[in-house]
């Protein structure tokens, strides 16, 4: 599949509207993270064709924690059958698997396996595919400081690119594009630091509808936009 015009390098998305999908329908809110699954694994595919050097999955924040346990243990099997059952695919697409978050607060188990997909992906070449579990940018940005101070940093030696090596997301480039599904427009804690040149795509499309095509329709406007980083337009620098 090709899409004429350029490929963002990273994309994080914000996967939201599990809950609401399933309410609509009379379900409970565990079907609707069921088929948010489901459409994790057809974006992560198109991501491989498309040639993304990065996908970001917002899957659990800190806050997250505060959600009913029963939902929790829920989130986290989904997690666990994930890892289990689409570990070879990874391998095979050559996918290095990563998180990011406070990943020792998860059940140890859960941990196990995340730590076997990491290390099974770590000599792959291709896409790097982070889930962010356990995780809030401001949790991640105040563990960083504490690492730069127990590192001993000088406070002259620290520039933004030594501090990015402390964050969870040290060696990944940071987001072209952030899209977040189900209607809302805030950034919900995530990827606050890296984010700070994204382009931002909402949709009201509740995640668990959010389709190959509806993925495509976001790089399709990420295409359109005239990334300007402070500076002034290729075409105003023209006059
Ligand atoms: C996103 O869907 C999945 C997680 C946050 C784990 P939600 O569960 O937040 O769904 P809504 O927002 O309640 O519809
Ligand atoms: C953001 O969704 C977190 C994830 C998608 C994992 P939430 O549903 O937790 O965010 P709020 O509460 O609507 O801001
Ligand atoms: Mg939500």
């Amino acid at each position: 599949m090709l899409l004429s015009g350029r490929i963002p390098k990273h994309v994080g998305i914000i996967m939201d509207g599990n809950g609401r999908w399933a309410e609509f329908r009379g379900l409970p809110r565990i079907e609707g993270h069921r088929r948010g699954v489901e459409r994790s694994k057809e974006v992560i595919e198109v991501s491989v064709e498309l040639g993304l050097k990065a996908l970001t999955l917002y899957a659990f924040s800190t806050e997250n924690w505060q959600r009913p346990s029963s939902e929790v243990t829920t989130l986290m099997k989904l997690l666990e059958l994930y890892l289990k059952k689409e570990l070879d695919g990874l391998i095979k697409n050559g996918i290095v698997y990563k998180t990011i978050g406070e990943t020792w607060r998860l059940p140890e188990h859960i941990q196990n396996i995340i730590r076997n997909a990491e290390e099974k992906t770590s000599s792959n070449k291709g896409m790097i595919l982070t889930t962010a579990l356990s995780y809030s940018g401001r949790n991640e940005i105040l563990r960083a400081m504490k690492k730069v101070l127990n590192a001993g940093v000088k406070p002259e030696e620290l520039t933004e690119d030594l501090f990015n090596a402390y964050l969870d997301t040290a060696g990944l480039l940071p987001p072209d594009l952030i899209i977040r599904t189900s209607g809302e427009m805030r950034i919900s804690n995530f990827l606050l630091w890296q984010a700070a040149y994204a382009e931002f795509y909402f949709t009201d499309t509740l995640w668990p509808d959010f389709t190959k095509d509806e993925f495509l329709l976001a790089i399709q406007d990420f295409q359109r936009r005239e990334r300007r980083f402070g500076a002034i337009s290729v075409r105003a620098d023209a006059f």
